[in-house]
């Protein structure tokens, strides 16, 4: 399969997704096969628009957090990959129902569901997709695993709701922004290592490092999503950018910005700005003013400094090993 892939992050010492999943390569072709044929099964009108949008790519790295946790403490088995695959169709579905709030016409490459039928269709497919994963994650026999995975589903609902009624927000505070990020992004990593632990009979302790683990990943991964929404290039990304400002949403660039505007006497001018709609241009700009980039890049290594501490309590293997260059990736992502 192809990951979008490469070692392709300027300047960056992180490996590539596919160097880091070929421990799990053939894992990851089970989980894919296994997204296919529930596409396949769907009725033609859905399995179409599904086909046609980006379900059959995507980075995996959900799955790939579950299988190179489990592979961490066992053999993996066709539990694992049935609840990889389960938590990757959560998350497209969450994506379907994403991109017709944040209004964008291009994901993983290829137009989004939304612009190529319309909001309802598109709202209507993500339900359909969320309602999927959870008759694949019976597959795995483990009501355990079906729990979290039906639990996380509700959180990664409860943060987009959040993150919606806090859109014209200028006020939202940093502990506001993690808690929804938290619960919108970070939930599924922490489930989907969770889950590795669980089908591999880990300890209790065990798979509470590993749910800690996943979670400091995601929070990295969210962060820098919301870097690269400011500064990434859209053929690069692959999806439509510059929405979380378009659409009013404050990420922590700009809420450090604001901060930092605060003691510079300028936070009432940019506040006018943002409320006007303020230009991309502008606000990179401001956010150069105040290094604010470089902050939320910071913050985001800090979650995971936090995660690569755990990687080096675990016995080293090929799995261990891709989990630590996981981490690394998360950081440098350009996609
Ligand atoms: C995008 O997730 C949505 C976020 C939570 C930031 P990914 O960047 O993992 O999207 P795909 O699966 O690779 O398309
Ligand atoms: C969405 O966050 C995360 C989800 C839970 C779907 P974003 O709105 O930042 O995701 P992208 O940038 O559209 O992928
Ligand atoms: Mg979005
Ligand atoms: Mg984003």
């Amino acid at each position: 399969m192809n990951y979008a892939i490469g070692n392709e992050n300027a300047g960056s010492q992180s490996v590539g997704l596919a160097e880091i999943y070929s421990p799990i390569e053939s894992h990851m072709l089970a989980v894919d096969k296994l997204l296919k044929e529930q596409i396949a099964s769907a009725s033609v009108p859905i399995a179409q628009r599904l086909a046609a949008s980006g379900l059959a790519s995507g980075k995996r790295i959900r799955p790939a957090m579950l299988l190179l946790a489990g592979g961490c403490f066992s053999d993996l088995k066709k539990t694992h990959v049935a609840a990889a695959a389960a938590l990757e169709l959560v998350h497209v579905a969450t994506l379907v129902h994403d991109d017709v709030l944040d209004k964008a016409d291009e994901r993983r490459h290829e137009p989004s569901l939304n612009s190529l039928c319309d909001n309802s269709t598109a709202i209507l497919t993500g339900d359909y997709l969320f309602s999927k994963s959870f008759e694949v994650a019976c597959a795995t026999g483990s009501l355990e695993s079906v729990h979290q995975i039906a639990q996380s589903s509700c959180d990664v609902c409860e943060g987009e709701i959040r993150q919606n009624l806090a859109t014209g927000n200028f006020e939202l505070s940093q502990a506001d922004y993690f808690e929804i990020i938290s619960m919108k992004t970070a939930r599924l990593c922490r489930v989907a290592c969770g889950i590795g632990g669980v089908l591999s009979e880990c300890e209790t302790t065990t798979i509470q490092k590993l749910e800690k683990f996943g979670e400091d990943l995601g929070m990295a991964f969210q962060i820098i999503d919301d870097v690269l929404d400011i500064v990434g290039t859209e053929q690069r990304v692959g999806k439509t950018l510059g929405t979380d400002l378009s659409s009013k949403k404050m990420t922590l660039p700009m809420i450090h910005c604001l901060s930092e505007y605060e003691s510079l006497g300028k936070r009432e001018e940019l506040l006018s700005k943002l409320k006007a709609g303020i230009t991309a241009e502008q606000a990179l700009d401001c956010l150069r003013e105040t290094h604010s980039i470089t902050f939320a890049r910071e913050v985001a290594r800090g979650h995971a400094n936090a995660a690569l501490n755990f990687t080096s309590e675990l016995k080293e293997s090929q799995f261990s090993t891709a989990l630590k260059q996981l981490a690394e990736f998360v950081l440098s992502r350009t996609h």
